[in-house]
């Protein structure tokens, strides 16, 4: 039991993820170090193949057997990467839940959905079966799902995509979870059931007071989700920190580029104004330089030479992985939202 109210809840330190393949080894985690404290969301973000997902499965032990992992994560006085499988399994699903994008994947077709919530439920006390299922109505209830009485008697494609989303949700929260990870949630649904679901998030961390591992390819989803928010590249972090420094004072190319990514002037017409522009390397046999430096803007030689560390902006809550963080122009010149030009055409 953790009795320090200012220490982390977890405290993941140098955790690097390799897989071996008949290539070599896919570097997909590079010493990646972060904690979460008791109640906080973070969210991570980065484009696909940064290892957002994988950084994750290690902690909950979820990862294929090629695997080759390192570090510590230590939650709650244990270390979850040194843990045996059986005690892993009780950690997993009560005291830290996971949330999948697609949760058709993760609900059992052939039994209804408000079964599933109570084994669950089950699983993991000593409660009658009644008491298990006026539990299962109670969650699903508070995640939104209306009639929650029928509904629990329904199987999972009676559900709308949202309505699983929410489902899956439900049966995450059924155990108190201190730590809830939920990974890409709303990439499978459209925007308006995207802007449901994250409500339910919020509504869910009221509750329960659990704190949160948020991950996504879209920025624009955590400026009202997140306390902080760590973003990821080809394996490694490349900046971290609140959300106001991330949206208003990156120090990072990377950072700058996902946020010029986030559909603004366009909304309406529902378009994604730019992608940035290249793709990330390959993650077998890295050059030596910066990951990032074939695509920035703002690369010097030292970016070709060396790999940046991340340093620190304004004090140990704001890091950056880029030798020109402290030479960058402030972002409000950097990055105009009125600007509706690319990248690109900006650069
Ligand atoms: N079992 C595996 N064997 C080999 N490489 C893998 C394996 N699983 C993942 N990878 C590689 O590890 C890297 C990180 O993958 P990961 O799934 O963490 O990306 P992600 O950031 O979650 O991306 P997305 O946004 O697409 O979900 C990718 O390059 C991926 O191809
Ligand atoms: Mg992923």
């Amino acid at each position: 039991m953790n009795l320090d109210a200012t220490a982390p809840l977890l405290d993941v330190s140098g955790l690097t993820v390799g897989f071996r393949t008949s290539d070599g080894l896919v570097k997909a985690v590079t010493d990646v170090t972060f904690r979460i404290d008791p109640g906080e969301v973070l969210a991570v973000v980065g484009e696909s193949g940064s290892g957002k997902s994988v950084t994750a499965l290690a902690l909950m032990q979820l990862h294929p057997r090629t695997a080759v992992i390192t570090g510590t994560a230590m939650f709650d006085g244990v270390d979850l990467l040194a843990l045996p499988h059986d005690e892993m399994r009780k950690v997993r699903g009560n005291e830290i839940a996971m949330v999948f994008q697609d949760p058709m994947t993760a609900l059992n077709p052939v039994f209804t959905v408000g079964s599933q919530i109570s084994e669950a439920v089950l699983v993991h006390n000593d409660v009658s079966k009644k008491a298990a299922w006026a539990r299962t109505i109670e969650l699903l209830e508070l995640v939104g799902v209306p009639e929650p009485r029928r509904r629990a008697s329904q199987y999972p494609h009676e559900f709308s995509g949202g309505m699983r989303q929410r489902a899956m949700i439900a049966m995450a929260i059924s155990n108190d979870p201190k730590l809830l990870i939920a990974d890409e949630p709303t990439t499978a649904l459209d925007v308006t059931v995207q802007a449901q679901v994250m409500e339910v998030l919020r509504e869910v961390r009221k509750e329960t007071g659990a704190a949160m591992m948020l991950i996504t390819h879209d920025l624009g989803l955590v400026a009202g989700a997140a306390d902080r928010v760590q973003v990821m590249y080809a394996s490694r972090l490349f900046e971290t920190g609140g959300i106001d420094d991330i949206f208003y004072e990156s120090r990072n190319p990377y950072t700058r580029a996902l946020l010029g990514s986030i559909p603004h002037l366009d909304a309406e017409r529902g378009e994604r104004l730019l992608a940035i522009p290249g793709n990330p390397p390959s993650l077998l046999n890295p050059a030596p330089g910066c990951p990032f430096m074939p695509r920035c803007t703002e690369r010097v030689q030292q970016c070709v030479d060396e790999m940046p560390e991340l340093v620190e902006i304004s004090g140990p809550g704001h890091r950056s992985r880029c030798h020109r963080a402290h030479d960058l122009a402030p972002l409000e010149e950097a990055l105009d939202p009125t600007d509706t030009t690319t990248t690109e055409a900006r650069a």
